[in-house]
């Protein structure tokens, strides 16, 4: 449980973790050889440790040598089984299906839990794997996939884009025999950060259009060394932070050049930030004082505004003055969190679970919080930090799952938080208040 007492303003130098959404893709893609991969700037998270331990399950050897370095050496895998067990802790884990199939002609694998946003279905890897001559049923909880020779390059063609399709897609095809094309393919820049490390593994990868990558299959590929890239989520998190507290903060390591639908909607409601050289530097204003502007937002598929901010910056449109229209495009119930924030004061009406209106603004106050998963805790805690009085936190371990060390972080900026054990007495706290 985290104890947060809010109307701090933060201040100082925050360094942004590398991209969980990128290390997470990278671990899996080590698979693709029996060479040794060296990972640095891997965030220390729990979907990390899982993917971690998940491989090291299937016999792959994964050594921690030293915080935020991972080095993996798939030689022998010969348990090719990610059990419910894995899939039900990280929807990621789903990742694994395309480079083991491609590299061993099979795996079982089981049809991911995760998060608990929307109903998050796999139908669109499952297609892709076939379009590449798998084979796969689907029993018990488990697609049971193979491929009786190497995988067949083709045409992928995905009716809508997805993130973790699309890297499923390219992952096999790198192994594949012939040229693939993926359309349309995602264009975050996680997919990108990957094809940087499968091209460093001798692969050829590359996008002939934003929308569309082309893969020629290789024989085998090698053991390389990568950085992992900086996670704009956690950045466009501290952005809020320090605009919603009125506080100044820098952040460093943070990818401006990514956030660029986050910060036009920082820009136009009115907060005053610096981007260069990923370096961000934000200075809020108490918005007691000098409320920000409403906006409309709308999430979309990069390169439009992130549905992983959208949490984050309906928080900062509580601090706006006027009415904020939100369009929650790509996940079902990624509005769920609202509730938290209403019961916070403030006035927020749904009119579906995809679209919301927020009235402000309105001057949060301290509550007792249940986090429900990862982006809308994040977004609790910076509601939190925003409000008047204290607030106790449930389930902040959804937030581990995706930020390091992220109450370490926010306390050496000032903000008044600490990590209680469930059941702790809590003095101050708005139950005993
Ligand atoms: C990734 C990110 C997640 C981010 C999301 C959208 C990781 C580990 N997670 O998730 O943080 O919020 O991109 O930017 O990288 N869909 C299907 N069938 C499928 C796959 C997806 O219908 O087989 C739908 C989803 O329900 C959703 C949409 O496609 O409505 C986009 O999802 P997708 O881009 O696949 O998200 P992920 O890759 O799972």
């Amino acid at each position: 449980m985290l104890r947060v007492e809010g109307r701090h303003a933060l201040s100082g130098t925050v360094r942004v973790s590398g991209s969980k959404n990128a290390a997470l893709k990278l671990l899996a893609a080590a698979t693709l050889t029996g060479e040794r991969c060296r990972f640095t700037n891997v965030p220390e998270i729990e979907d990390v440790r899982v993917m971690a331990e998940t491989l090291r399950d299937l016999g792959v050897v994964v050594d921690h040598p030293v915080p935020n370095v991972y080095e993996i050496a798939s030689g022998d895998v010969d348990w090719l089984f990610v059990p419910l067990e894995a899939a039900a802790k990280m929807r990621a884990s789903f990742i694994l299906l395309g480079p083991l199939l491609a590299r061993f002609g099979r795996v079982i694998i089981s049809n991911p839990g995760g998060d608990r946003i929307g109903r998050r279905p796999v139908n669109l890897h499952v297609d892709a794997m076939r379009a590449l001559g798998a084979e796969i049923e689907y029993r018990n909880g488990y697609y049971f996939a193979r491929s009786p020779g190497r995988l067949r390059a083709g045409r992928v063609t995905f009716p809508a884009v997805s993130v973790m399709g699309t890297e499923n897609a390219m992952l096999a095809a790198t192994l594949a025999d012939g040229r693939t094309t993926i359309h349309p393919a995602a264009q975050e820049p996680e997919v990108d950060d990957l094809i940087d490390f499968l091209c460093a593994m001798g692969a050829e990868v590359s996008r002939s259009a934003p929308d569309t990558i082309q893969v020629v299959g290789r024989r085998r590929l090698r053991g390389a060394e990568h950085r992992v890239a900086s996670d704009r989520i956690e950045a466009g998190t501290f952005v809020v932070a320090a605009a919603v507290t009125g506080g100044q903060l820098t952040l460093e390591e943070a990818p401006c050049a990514q956030l660029g639908a986050f910060l036009d909607v920082v820009h136009d409601v009115g907060v005053d930030f610096t981007c260069q050289d990923d370096r961000i530097v934000v200075r809020g204003v108490d918005p007691a004082l000098k409320p920000y502007r409403s906006r409309d937002i709308a999430t979309a598929p990069y390169p439009g505004l992130a549905t992983d901010l959208q949490p984050p910056t309906c928080v900062l449109l509580t601090q706006a003055e006027g009415v904020s229209r939100v369009h929650e495009t790509i996940f079902e119930d990624r509005l769920e969190f609202i509730g938290e924030l209403v019961r916070m004061g403030a006035d927020v009406s749904l009119a579906d679970d995809q679209h919301a209106a927020i009235r402000g603004r309105t001057g949060l106050h301290g509550a007792e919080l249940e986090i429900g998963d990862l982006r809308a805790g994040a977004s609790l805690i910076l509601a939190a930090l925003a409000a008047e009085g204290t607030s106790l936190i449930h389930g902040e371990h959804h937030v581990q799952r995706g930020y390091e060390n992220i109450e370490g972080k926010f306390h050496d900026l000032g903000a008044r938080m600490t990590r209680l054990p469930e059941g702790a007495p809590t003095e101050g706290s708005p139950a005993s208040a």
